[in-house]
């Protein structure tokens, strides 16, 4: 029984072994071989990087027409200077409706993104604070370096430094899309009281 079983598996290895001689000794080395679906090794398609007759520049990727935006896209448009700051103060306010979902979804977002610094009550004193990181003022308590008592800053002013960053804190805007950003604003405000 085993000489029998030993004989089988010496038959069956030297097969695979010609079979793969047979299948692998293609002339040209730059074959894909047998191809399963084509369109997947040959694209119709352009590549973003490839060269494309059909636009004058002969690019594929082509820059997105002046005054386009993306389907979706929300714009902000207060630049990032203190004016920019001070006039999201006054004119942007949050679209979103004040309710406990978008409360609770503004307390998860904070708590990944920016407890790790403002700390999980806004009080300045996040872990990496702990390990030396400069701490940011208290909501509640401090002062804003560009004026005022933290737990004064606005709906705009917020979202201003989320969306640019400010001194040591940098932007979050690619971290935290537009609509999560305003559930963060609606939390931070709920910190300011504490
Ligand atoms: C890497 C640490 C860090 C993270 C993470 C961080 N911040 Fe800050 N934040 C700071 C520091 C430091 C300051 C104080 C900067 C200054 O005024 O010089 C600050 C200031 C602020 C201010 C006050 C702005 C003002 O006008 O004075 C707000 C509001 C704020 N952060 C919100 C957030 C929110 C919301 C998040 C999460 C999306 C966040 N921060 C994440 C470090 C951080």
């Amino acid at each position: 029984m085993l000489a029998m079983n030993k004989i089988k598996i010496l038959g069956t290895t030297a097969f695979v072994i010609a079979a793969s001689i047979v299948i692998t000794s293609c002339k040209d080395r730059r074959s894909t071989g047998w191809q399963y679906a084509p369109n997947m090794y040959e694209h119709i398609a352009y590549e973003y990087d490839q060269a494309n007759p059909n636009f004058k520049d002969g690019k594929t990727a082509q820059v997105p027409p002046a005054g386009t935006i993306p389907i979706g896209f929300k714009r902000f448009d207060y630049p990032n200077n203190n004016a920019g700051y001070q006039l999201a103060s006054t004119e942007v306010t949050n679209p979103l409706a004040a309710n406990a979902q978008n409360l609770a979804d503004g307390k998860a977002l904070f708590t990944t993104f920016c407890s790790p610094c403002h700390g999980v009550n806004g009080q300045g004193d996040g872990t990496v604070v702990q390990h030396g990181y400069p701490a940011p003022p208290s909501y509640s308590k401090g002062q804003s370096s560009r004026g005022g008592a933290m737990k004064d800053l606005t709906d705009g002013k917020i979202y201003h430094t989320i969306t640019y960053g400010v001194n040591a804190m940098g932007s979050y805007a690619s971290q935290v899309a537009p609509e999560e950003r305003w559930k963060i604003v609606m939390y931070v405000h709920q910190l300011q009281q504490q």
